[in-house]
């Protein structure tokens, strides 16, 4: 989503918001723009677009010495990605950032509108800044008219404010969408929507809590509770290590994640496989007792993720499992039992109705999981337990290597659940376990198959749009291959499982419909061969992806032979990936940073 950058001292601010922009670009590219307030004066710069554009409307501005700025990335809700809707939004002498939505912004607008208020932009945040203003008339302090601003807005917000009058400060409030503050030995105070964009330039943070808000100056922070009692600043240890990745020679970010997946699921697998067992240092048993089902809950990549775990808790660990897409949980007036462990699965753990999910089954009383890419993230500190997937920062928008690793950690806790549920016998539990370890060599590209993609992408590029399909565990990944697909490529593309194609998919079948089967050799095969040879015989394009071979096809891309679908599986994963890539490559797309989409969605 947006990204926002905050900073307090006396370095050249500029290049500091825009290192700090840089590491959130990812998350939102439609716009950007930094306020800076030095000696009661603002300077302003916005540009549409890739932060490279606001770089070179900003090239000639410099500061020295003490200065108070703020930054935003912008990923459009409320108006088109211009320049006015670009953020920090402006009052007569106030600029404030903003990640989130206010819902009863249309309201407080038209009480500021009939007060006299002029509005610039047709976004949301554009009411916090003339609603404090409005309020700065008859409040004491501007403090205090920060104060009463936040009373009265409703929604998700992390909120930075700056004002003129208050030239060393900047105000903060976090309520639903990330904040986090963080401080150095040179007394400079910084703030971030992520800390990636504080590694190495803050030695500790605080993460802020919901109902947090407050003021930074050079000298002091002061924070306070939702019920505006003082809190306690609690800082922690902030890595100084710049784990921020770089592209190491490959064309983007996505490829480099491809490549690298065989060394992350190393790292994902570290000390959690034993002979016989799985081990996760973070799980408790007693988290399992009592439970009779368990709620996958999440949104995008991650929700395929889910439905992979959805075929194998139920198979091997004999437990109910129910599916959830996060957006429609949170409206469905579900019905909650305390016999049901709740498990979110999110790379980012900030995703909005992810994290109103999780909230919602603490409330009902469940006992929480969530499996996630990123430690301190909102669900990790708000759920009763974690399993992390060691993934690594991921930057290409369309999600690679996080949603192999929350397959893996998916298939671990299966055994592990197997284990203590005595569903499965030691020696296919001890089988598994020797599948897992062969994982990172399974996933390592090999660069003929990468050629092979390459040539072939060129004839995918013109049809009407594409089938992926496949049976049991490679249905959601037909669904992933499918969402590959249209995010970085633009191009119309579904995810169906093969044995429904017959019940009214099959009726689009030309040759200008590209079917891409997943055909294992070990999971249904001859099933799903059929169901392909149907529309081989209505005379779709079909490329089919096989161990085995297959006449029937227009193109056949040859995996290993492997002894499990479960190898068969990741070999196919990183082909749909490597393949949607290459296609998006011939489009001419931006394949890291693809148009209307962001990493981390923390908006409902
Ligand atoms: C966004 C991203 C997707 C991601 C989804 C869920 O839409 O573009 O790649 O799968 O959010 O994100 P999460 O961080 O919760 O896994």
């Amino acid at each position: 989503m947006c990204g926002i950058v905050g900073y307090i001292g006396n370095k050249p601010v500029k290049q500091i918001l825009i290192d700090g922009l840089r590491e959130l670009e990812y998350r939102g590219y439609d716009s950007a723009g930094i306020a800076v307030l030095q000696n009661h004066q603002f300077s302003l710069f916005k540009a549409v677009g890739k932060l490279v554009n606001l770089e070179e409307k900003a090239k000639n501005f410099e500061t020295t010495g003490f200065s108070v700025g703020i930054g935003h990335t912008r990923w459009a809700t409320h108006g088109k990605p211009t320049e006015l809707n670009a953020h920090p939004h402006l009052g007569s002498n106030s600029y404030v950032v903003h990640n989130g939505i206010i819902e009863n912004y249309q309201e407080l607008k038209n009480m500021l509108v009939l007060e006299g208020v002029k509005f610039l932009s047709q976004t949301d945040t554009e009411v916090i800044v003339h609603l404090f203003e409005y309020q700065l008339k008859s409040a004491s302090t501007p403090f205090e008219a920060f104060r009463q601003t936040l009373e009265k807005l409703e929604g998700a917000y992390a909120i930075l404010l700056v004002n003129a009058a208050a030239n060393d400060t900047i105000f903060f409030a976090k309520h639903g969408s990330p904040m986090i503050l963080g401080r150095n030995h040179e007394g400079e105070t910084l703030f971030g929507s992520s800390d990636a964009a504080l590694i190495g330039k803050c030695h500790e943070v605080i993460y802020l809590e919901d109902g947090h808000y407050g003021y930074a100056t050079a000298q002091t922070v002061a924070m306070y509770d939702e019920k505006n009692r003082l809190v306690d600043l609690h800082f922690v240890p902030l890595s100084e290590n710049k784990l921020s990745a770089q592209k190491e020679g490959y064309r983007f970010f996505m490829e480099k994640e491809i490549y690298e997946q065989s060394r992350v699921l190393a790292d994902t697998l570290m000390g959690r496989l034993r002979d016989e067992s799985i081990y996760f240092e973070e799980l408790d048993s007693a988290l399992f007792v009592g439970i009779n089902e368990i709620k996958l809950c999440a949104c995008g990549t991650s929700y395929h993720a889910a439905m992979v775990a959805s075929y194998l808790l139920e198979r091997h660990s004999k437990i109910r499992v129910s599916l959830e897409i996060a957006s429609e949980f949170r409206y469905r007036e579900p019905f909650l039992t305390q016999d049901t462990l709740f498990v979110v699965i999110s790379q980012s753990g900030e995703t909005a109705d992810t994290l109103e999910s999780l909230k919602m089954a603490k409330k009902a009383g469940l006992k929480t999981l969530v499996i996630c890419n990123v430690d301190n993230s909102s669900m990790v500190r708000l759920s009763d337990a974690s399993i992390l997937t060691r993934a690594g920062i991921e930057k290409g928008v369309a999600s690679t290597k996080a949603f192999a690793t929350q397959v893996c950690v998916l298939w671990m806790l299966t055994l592990y659940l197997a284990g203590e549920r005595k569903t499965l016998e030691t020696t296919e539990i001890k089988r598994q376990i020797q599948l897992l370890r062969t994982l990172p060599a399974m996933v390592t590209v090999d660069e003929a198959l990468h050629e092979q993609l390459r040539r072939l992408s060129k004839r995918y590029l013109h049809g009407h749009g594409f089938f992926f399909i496949g049976r049991d565990v490679f249905f959601p990944l037909a669904l992933e291959g499918a969402l590959k697909l249209k995010e970085i490529s633009y191009l119309h593309a579904e995810g169906y499982p093969s044995g429904e194609m017959k019940h009214g998919p099959i009726a689009l079948a030309d040759p200008g419909l590209y079917t891409i089967a997943l055909l294992p050799q070990h999971k249904l095969y001859d099933k799903t061969k059929s169901n392909v040879e149907e529309l081989s015989a209505r005379d779709s394009t079909i490329c089919s992806i096989s161990p085995l071979d297959f006449d029937k096809s227009d193109d056949h891309i040859r995996t290993q032979k492997s002894e499990d679908y479960m190898l068969e599986f990741f070999e196919m994963m990183v082909v749909l990936q490597l393949f949607s890539m290459e296609i998006a490559v011939r489009l001419g797309n931006d394949v890291d940073m693809p148009r209307n989409l962001a990493k981390s969605v923390t908006v409902e």
